[in-house]
């Protein structure tokens, strides 16, 4: 049992987080047929590409600043009843455009829900801007100008999402320029879909302090050293891989190993609905799965908080 763990979450994308409920009385209130992409209680997908649709699709029943204000605090109040402290959502400006509120609307009703569920229950929370890869680079690049000029005190990191197979990360490279002048923690998503040379593209042309996932480093024994040698962090979503079909089952899924070869884990839930899967099964699967201690996960607890895109203040009151 995991239940009496304090726990944190880097890695979860707010849209990916929505509960089907939540989504399908937000089509009723606008009118939105989602019917091929939400049936009996369930997200509809079978791949990655047609995920990644999903997820864009079902996005569009939330359209205000207010509806991404509920989004939000349902989301860390369902954190903060598991004994979560401190989350990373990772949100996209570009998404805010595209339905028409805008970025600032966007990040602002993000921001309430943040505010509400803290004064509800004390749970910290901090926001990772996203560019996805398959909007291409002048749109990651606007992303990251957003999200360097925004000077909002809850943006505190840049990631890049989205298709794995499109482009290489050196693309990008810009974005993170932009990025990391405006004192941002960075992070990419990286062999998740694509092997261990994405991993060491994103080591190569930015090297991040986090990678989203990275978890196919495991197939080049080179690198997991050099990842060990650097201490960059891996945001690992065992749950997500397993439902993304990256490896076939939880015995093959490399969390351990990396861990064991000195590679500095934490655990999330990545999209958590959409792959059947929540934070609070994510730590029990490190217990009951990966036969962790109650020790080894409030060790990977305390990685998440060491690696935790905030100021020194608050990273002390976690700790
Ligand atoms: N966007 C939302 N979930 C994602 C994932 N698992 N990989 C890449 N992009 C994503
Ligand atoms: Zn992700």
């Amino acid at each position: 049992m995991t239940a009496h763990l304090k726990k944190v979450e880097l890695h979860c994308h707010l849209e990916g987080a929505a509960p089907p409920a939540l989504t399908l009385a937000q089509a009723r209130k606008y009118n939105i047929d989602i019917s091929a992409y939400l049936k009996d209680g369930a997200y509809v997908w079978h791949d990655f590409a047609s995920f990644l649709e999903c997820y864009d699709k079902i996005s569009e029943v939330y359209k205000t600043d207010e509806d991404y204000a509920l989004l939000t605090e349902t989301y860390l109040a369902e954190l903060a009843g598991i004994g979560t402290i401190y989350s990373e959502l990772i949100v996209s400006p570009d998404h805010g455009k595209r339905i028409g509120l805008g970025a600032d609307a966007y990040i602002e009703g993000v921001c309430e829900g943040i505010r509400r569920a803290r004064a509800a229950s004390g749970i910290e929370a901090r926001l990772i801007v996203t560019g996805e890869r398959h909007f291409g680079p002048a749109s990651v690049i606007g992303a990251a100008e957003y999200a360097a000029s925004a000077r909002n005190p809850l943006i505190t990191g840049f990631n890049l999402a989205g298709e794995e197979r499109m482009g290489r990360v050196a693309d990008y490279a810009r974005a993170f320029d932009i990025a990391r002048d405006a004192g941002l923690g960075l992070t990419i998503h990286a062999g998740e879909v694509c092997g261990a040379f994405s991993v060491a593209d994103a080591l190569d042309a930015v090297r991040p302090a986090r990678i989203g996932h990275g978890v196919r480093a495991i197939e080049d024994a080179d690198l997991v050293r050099r990842l060990a040698d650097l201490g960059t962090v891996l945001e690992v979503c065992p749950g997500s891989n397993i439902a993304l079909e990256v490896f076939p089952d939880f015995q093959s899924h490399p969390l351990r190993a990396l861990k064991e070869a000195g590679v500095r884990v934490t655990i999330s839930s990545d999209d958590p609905p959409f792959f059947h899967t929540s934070l609070e099964r994510e730590y029990e699967l490190a217990s009951s799965v990966f036969g962790f201690s109650d020790a080894e996960i409030d060790a990977i607890t305390r990685t998440g908080i060491e690696a935790a895109f905030v100021d020194e203040a608050t990273r002390s009151e976690l700790l």
